[in-house]
This record gives structure tokens, C-alpha cells and sequence, in this order.
């Protein structure tokens, strides 16, 4: 067990749910009936611990994105609580926004296009009081030079860098207001497979440098394994699996992770982004199957997973499973010849 069961939590989420209301129109027509409620996330419980990288990763539409905005404030959850050490009551707003800063999947959208670099620092390094305007310039050099940008980016607008540059300058964004949490969403996704890894490689080395606490959110298991210390496995808007990396790897106990570790190799080479490769649709969000939801795709569901919701519980610590049968698994063989993206 890595030490990272024993630090405190920086972020807390308690049975969170979010429903999203549809019109009755197209988008909520599904199998012929009208419906009008998607359940993007159904009671979930999750701490981002202090220092750590844990990521969350599962299919389209498991609810990712819906968790790491509700974790930054951008969106309120239908029901649960989000929890923040550190916070003073009445302060939760402004608290966050300075303290936790979000790393989309495109940095491009984020990165205001009309507007240098070295203003766009020097706007936040003003607004939030880090620097004096005397020592503005010399900060923003320090932080593009940490992020493995050079000065003369200062004068430069986002169009003039490359997906990979884009991502480093939206990261450099992120560390100028001295932030402590990240929440990271698909941040290598849209960047060459050459470009993710010296990504990674650079949030790896800034969560050692600067201890930050990192939620990143990845589709792909391959991603995170050398950056993560834990994983959480999502799956229709629960988490059915947590557990340290090395676990997860080497005995996952949920057959939807082994699923997930199985198709790794299947990812083609130029992309480690596409759809996982597990048997069966992915059930809609509209239509929850009763029972275990990953049974209508379960290898070795039986009748008595059609019918009972497992929740997710400890098989022992650090470890925990949504399986009915978590405990009864085969020894997991381990994947065929995994491809890895190395963060080191
Ligand atoms: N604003 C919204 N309005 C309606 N439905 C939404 C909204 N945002 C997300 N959803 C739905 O909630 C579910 C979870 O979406 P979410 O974006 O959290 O998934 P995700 O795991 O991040 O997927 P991806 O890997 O494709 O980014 C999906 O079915 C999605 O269509
Ligand atoms: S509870 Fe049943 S259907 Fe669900 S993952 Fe476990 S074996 Fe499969
Ligand atoms: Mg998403």
C-alpha cells in the first residue's frame, strides 16, 4: 500500500449525484420513448488526497467530466456534498477559484486567441496579487521555463504554438495563481502520442516538485499507469473500482477494469484514445440496467447480478470493488503485451 492512504484529503465528494433534465425532444427520445431524465453520475464517493495523482478513467459518457466540474465549481451537483480542506465557510467560492484550476482536453478553447502570452500571465499574476508588477516579467519567464517554454513565448499568441505547447502554456496558467489542486481533464488526449508522453512527463515532475494534487482524468488506462498512485474506474456515473495503480494492474477485481486493461493492447499506435474495445454496447444513461449496471456486458454475470445493485466496498484497504463476486475472481492472468504511454 503506497503512503498516499495516510495523507489527508484536499477534495471531498459525498454521494454526489447529477441528473441532468431534457427537453422532450429528439436528444431524450430513446428506444421509442420519451424520457427526460439522464443520470450523468448516481452516488459517488471520492477524496483527492494531498499530493497525490489519482485518476479517473472509464468510456464516454461514464461521468468524468460531470465529477471534475462538479469538483471545480462549475457545475452543482443534484444531491451530495463537495467538501474542501482548508476552506473557510463563506469564503467556498472564491476559495476554489483560486485554488483549484482546471486543464481541459483542449487548450486551445481555454486560451483566449486575441491576447499575448505575456499579458495573459501578467493579467493573473496581477488579479491575484502574486507578484508586484515590478517582478511580473521575471515570474512569467520562471513559469514558462518550468512548463519547458522560452521567454520570447511571452510575445506570442496561443494560434503560434503547437497542441503540445498549448497544453504546457495552459498548465503554466494554471501554476502563476500557485494553485494546489488540479483537476485535469483528458489533458494529452488531443495531442500526439510522442506529445502526450512528455506531457505526462511534466505533470509527473510538477506533482513531485510542488506536491500538488492532481485529479486526471483519462480514457485510456495505458495513460495514467506511470503517473497515477491511485486510479478510480468509472463506469454509467458510478465508480465500480478504486484502488492503488499497481493493483488495479496487476489484480483488478471488477471484470469492467479488466475489460478496461484487456483492450489496451487493441489500441491502434497512433492513437491510445479510441473507444475501448469490451464487448457489448455501452448502456444509455437514460436507461440504467437494474441490478449491476455492467451486466448486460459482464462476461460472468449471473442471475443474481441482474437483480442486486453492488456498492462499492472495501475488499480491504486500499482496495474496493462494485463486483458481487469481487472476492471470487480468477487471479487476473494480466493483460497481453501492454502498450504504455511512459511518463518517465
Ligand atoms: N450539460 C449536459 N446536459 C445534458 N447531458 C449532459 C451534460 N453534460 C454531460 N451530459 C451527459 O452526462 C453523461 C456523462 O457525461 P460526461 O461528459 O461527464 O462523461 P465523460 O466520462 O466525461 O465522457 P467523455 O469521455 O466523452 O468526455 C453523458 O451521458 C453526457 O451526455
Ligand atoms: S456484479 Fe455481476 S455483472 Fe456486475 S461486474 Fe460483478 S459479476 Fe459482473
Ligand atoms: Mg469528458
Amino acid at each position: 500500500m503506497s503512503d498516499v492512504a495516510t495523507r489527508p484529503a484536499v477534495l471531498r465528494v459525498s454521494n454526489i449525484s447529477k441528473e441532468y433534465r431534457l427537453g422532450r425532444g429528439l436528444l431524450g427520445r430513446v428506444g421509442g420513448a420519451r424520457r427526460t431524465t439522464l443520470t450523468a453520475l448516481d452516488g459517488v464517493d471520492l477524496e483527492l488526497r494531498r499530493g497525490e495523482v489519482l485518476a479517473l478513467v472509464g468510456e464516454s459518457g461514464s461521468g468524468k467530466s460531470t465529477l471534475a466540474k462538479i469538483l471545480v465549481g462549475s457545475v452543482r451537483p443534484t444531491a451530495g456534498e463537495l467538501e474542501e480542506s482548508g476552506v473557510v465557510p463563506g469564503q467556498r467560492r472564491r476559495e476554489r477559484a483560486r485554488r483549484v484550476q482546471m486543464v481541459f482536453q483542449d487548450p486551445y478553447s481555454s486560451l483566449n486567441p486575441r491576447i499575448s502570452v505575456g499579458s495573459m500571465l501578467a493579467e493573473l499574476l496581477l488579479l491575484h496579487r502574486i507578484v508586484p508588477r515590478s517582478q511580473v516579467r521575471e515570474e512569467s519567464i520562471r513559469l514558462l521555463n518550468r512548463v519547458g517554454l522560452q521567454e520570447d513565448a511571452l510575445d506570442a499568441y496561443p494560434s503560434q504554438f503547437s497542441g503540445g505547447q498549448r497544453q504546457r502554456l495552459a498548465i503554466a496558467r494554471a501554476l502563476a495563481v500557485r494553485h494546489d489542486v488540479l483537476v485535469a481533464d483528458e489533458p494529452v488526449s488531443a495531442l500526439d502520442v510522442s506529445v502526450q508522453a512528455t506531457i505526462l512527463e511534466l505533470f509527473r515532475s510538477l506533482q513531485e516538485e510542488l506536491g500538488l494534487s492532481i485529479l486526471f482524468i483519462a480514457h485510456n488506462l495505458a495513460v495514467v499507469q506511470h503517473l497515477s498512485q491511485r486510479v478510480a474506474v468509472m463506469y454509467l456515473g458510478r465508480i465500480v473500482e478504486l484502488a492503488d495503480t499497481d493493483q488495479i494492474f496487476s489484480d483488478p477485481r471488477h471484470p469492467y477494469t479488466r475489460a478496461l486493461i484487456d483492450s489496451i493492447p487493441r489500441m491502434s499506435a497512433e492513437s491510445l484514445n479510441d473507444v475501448f474495445d469490451i464487448e457489448g454496447e455501452p448502456p444509455s444513461p437514460f436507461d440504467v440496467p437494474s441490478g449491476c449496471r455492467f451486466h448486460p456486458r459482464c462476461p460472468i454475470a449471473t442471475e443474481r447480478c441482474r437483480v442486486e445493485d453492488p456498492a462499492l466496498i472495501p475488499l480491504g484497504p486500499p482496495h474496493s470493488s462494485a463486483c458481487l463476486y469481487a472476492d471470487e475472481l480468477a487471479p487476473y492472468p494480466g493483460a497481453p503485451e501492454k502498450k504504455t504511454v511512459e511518463a518517465s
